[in-house]
């Protein structure tokens, strides 16, 4: 059920959530604004520091160590490979034409119905996932000084990469949807921002021929792969990195119940054209970036997929090797 929100169910939310007044009308407004219904307007309260700092006991951790293992099948025929990029790309070029906002951001206040009124809270909510990049590599004792050129892998309308571009000098956005592209280039220009290479990826192939850059960013965009399409970005993500350069990348780890059949996916999935979620275990992450001359600088928990029990979404800091192997 879906309650409509209201004034009172935000001061509420002030006072259950965080145990304080909001602090003015504005920060009513903007709370109004941020989220559709009860639901979402949990969520943003739950997801800030203020509400983790003040409710410390209230976490707990999405795996207890005693869970099974999934069953992953391995894919590495370059045909099929190429059979299930297809139907990805067909998925996310039909999300495209119909909701593209909605299908970066899966909140109804960014379906086409109301796009018009939240389109800059839609490009402003990028500029905290740019920090968050910053901010990582600082943590790391990473020069960012030295990082000219970022790829933001799985770019959709822009809406990280119009703050990356304000970052680095040049930026590449590239994407399996045409739909998402075009309006990401419409978005660009209109901003005056010229900086940013958009790229389509139309087959397997363009995977692989990635340029050489400093920085790769991907977030939200793995997880909606098959696992053996995730094994192959993260492989040419890191293939792509400058010596010394670093990736940093989103993916779910864990789900339990989790298992992937090629036969079973394309018999089930090949017709839909549905937002898939899908999962690749850290241990399979690790190999591959070990074999690409990658070293784990960090990897942290993140909330890309909601808090959900029996589920893990992992963020990945990798570094290139200086040294060739
Ligand atoms: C949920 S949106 C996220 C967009 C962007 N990363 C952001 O945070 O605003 C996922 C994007 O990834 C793209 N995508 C999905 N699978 C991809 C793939 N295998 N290669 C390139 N792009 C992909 C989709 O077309 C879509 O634009």
């Amino acid at each position: 059920m879906q309650i409509k929100l209201t004034r009172e169910s935000i001061l509420w939310a002030y006072r259950l959530l965080l145990d304080r007044e909001p602090e003015n009308q504005k920060a009513i407004d903007a709370q109004l604004q941020g989220a559709a219904n009860t639901q979402e307007l949990r969520q943003n309260f739950m997801r800030s520091q203020e509400f983790q700092n003040k409710n410390q006991q209230t976490h707990h951790l999405p795996l207890a160590g005693d869970e099974p293992p999934m069953n992953i099948e391995n894919v590495s025929d370059r045909a099929l490979l190429q059979v299930l990029f297809k139907h990805i790309q067909d998925t996310w070029s039909y999300l495209g034409e119909t909701e593209p906002h909605w299908s970066v951001i899966t909140s109804e206040q960014f379906l086409q119905s109301q796009i018009n009124t939240t389109k800059e809270l839609f490009y402003d909510s990028g500029r905290a996932n740019v920090v968050q990049l910053l901010k990582t590599l600082d943590r790391n004792g990473l020069d960012r000084s030295a990082f000219k050129s970022c790829l933001e892998y799985g770019c959709g309308l822009g809406r990280v990469t119009r703050w990356l571009s304000e970052k680095f000098e040049t930026v590449f956005g590239y994407d399996i949807s045409r739909a998402h592209l075009q309006s990401a280039e419409h978005y660009l220009e209109n901003q005056g921002i010229s900086n940013i290479n958009l790229r389509h990826v139309r087959e397997v192939k363009d995977i692989e021929n990635l340029p050489k850059v400093d920085v790769i960013y991907s977030a939200i965009v793995l997880q909606h792969n098959p696992p053996p399409i995730i094994s192959l970005i993260v492989k040419e993500m890191i293939t792509a990195l400058n010596p010394g350069g670093v990736a940093y990348f989103q993916v779910p780890t864990y789900r339990m119940g989790y298992n992937f059949s090629l036969e079973k996916y394309l018999h089930d999935e090949a017709t839909r054209r549905e937002m898939e979620m899908h999962v690749l275990p850290q241990g399979t992450i690790f190999d591959i970036v070990r074999k690409e001359g990658g070293n784990i600088v960090e990897v942290l928990e993140d909330n890309w997929t909601g808090f959900r029990p029996k589920e893990r979404s992992n963020t990945f800091v990798i570094q290139k090797s200086t040294r060739l192997v």
